[in-house]
């Protein structure tokens, strides 16, 4: 196949399902490599610049081994550390780092900053979260439904998203159902429902959505679904006075025994992008679940979240191998396959 030399990722419908599978095969590909210390440095001496707006462990990390492991370098910016946007627009900002380097992975708030650097920087620009998408996150979890289904096409495997379905992480699985065709059941109260744009606007690459339902009814969202995905109930960025409402009117939603009984399928597993609210272990936890008096975990309970079923620290892995590819790919020339 064709590389995705020198293409940007700001979404996951910028990559048609070939592409996506490509990469969910190259992954495959160099984690295999890596395992058996036998990695080549397809893109040596590249030269890539992350910035991020919003706190990350996984993603920047991801970045960063997935740079080194391939013989690329990498210059890391956080929120205070340059002019970026306060004393210099993102359009002079962007035409001065597409000067300077091969790649720009961007996390942040809004999407138009994003698509202004892609646009002046004229360099491949890959988005490490937004508060519309989260494609890279994707691309791991998809790796992570086909090592542990490895005879089921991708298109086969049925999912049910509880919680907050009008975030990034819920917009981005929309866009990877929409683009691959696998069932995508959104499990949620109304008012957290995707909005209709990322289900129904034509969008390049995306072209039916039979697949695809929304329900409030919990027994029938997770009925028979081979995954059960939720993430946290308020995103970075949003404001921390939200809590209140969002717990009231997700708690029903939360990943729990119950709702394992509900699925009818003794093998189901769960996905969650991380980080989590499972236990008071974190500050933040903490303080939620004091404040809030809550008892066991706010999306999902502390001992589903400890149990085997939860896949989400074999996502968290598979970040370093998908992000690797997609470095391979937009700045490599070769074609592996
Ligand atoms: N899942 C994810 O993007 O994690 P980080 O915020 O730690 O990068
Ligand atoms: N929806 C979460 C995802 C974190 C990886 C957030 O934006 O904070």
């Amino acid at each position: 196949m064709k590389t995705l030399y020198k293409k940007s990722l700001l979404r996951l419908s910028d990559y048609t399902n070939k592409e996506i599978i490509y990469l969910i095969k190259l992954s495959k590909f160099l984690k295999k490599q890596k395992y058996n210390k036998k990695e080549n440095k397809y893109i040596k001496g590249k030269n890539i610049v992350l910035i991020f707006e919003k706190e990350s462990t996984r993603t920047r990390c991801a970045f960063e081994i997935a740079a080194y492991d391939q013989g690329a370098n990498i210059t890391y910016l956080g929120p205070n550390d340059t002019h970026i946007g306060y004393k210099e627009s993102i359009q002079d900002s962007a035409k001065v780092l597409g000067k300077m380097y091969d790649a720009i992975q961007y996390r942040g708030h809004n999407d138009k900053i994003i698509k202004d650097f892609k646009k002046y920087s004229k360099i491949p620009v890959w988005n490490g979260l937004t508060d519309t998408f989260h494609p890279t996150q994707i691309l791991a979890d998809l790796l992570t439904i086909q090592e542990i289904n490895p005879k089921k096409p991708l298109k086969e495997i049925k999912c049910a998203y509880v919680g907050d379905a009008q975030n990034n992480i819920a917009n981005s699985l929309l866009e990877a159902a929409n683009i691959i065709g696998l069932k995508m059941n959104i499990v949620a109260p109304k008012i957290y429902w995707p909005k209709k744009k990322f289900l129904f606007k034509k969008i390049k690459y995306i072209k039916k959505n039979k697949n695809i339902i929304c329900t409030e009814n919990i027994k029938e969202g997770v009925k028979n679904v081979d995954f059960i995905y939720t993430d946290v109930w308020v995103s970075m960025g949003e404001k921390k006075n939200i809590w209140e409402k969002k717990i009231k009117e997700l708690y029903p939603y939360q990943i729990n025994k119950k709702m394992l009984n509900m699925t009818n399928n003794k093998n189901i597993k769960i996905l969650h992008c991380l980080p989590a609210f499972h236990d008071k272990k974190s500050i933040l936890g903490y303080e939620i679940h004091n404040k809030f008096h809550i008892k066991d975990g706010l999306e999902i309970t502390n001992d589903i979240f400890n149990s085997n079923i939860n896949l989400s620290f074999k996502q968290s892995e598979n970040r370093l191998h998908t992000i690797k590819a997609l470095l391979v790919s937009c700045l490599s020339k070769k074609s592996f396959f």
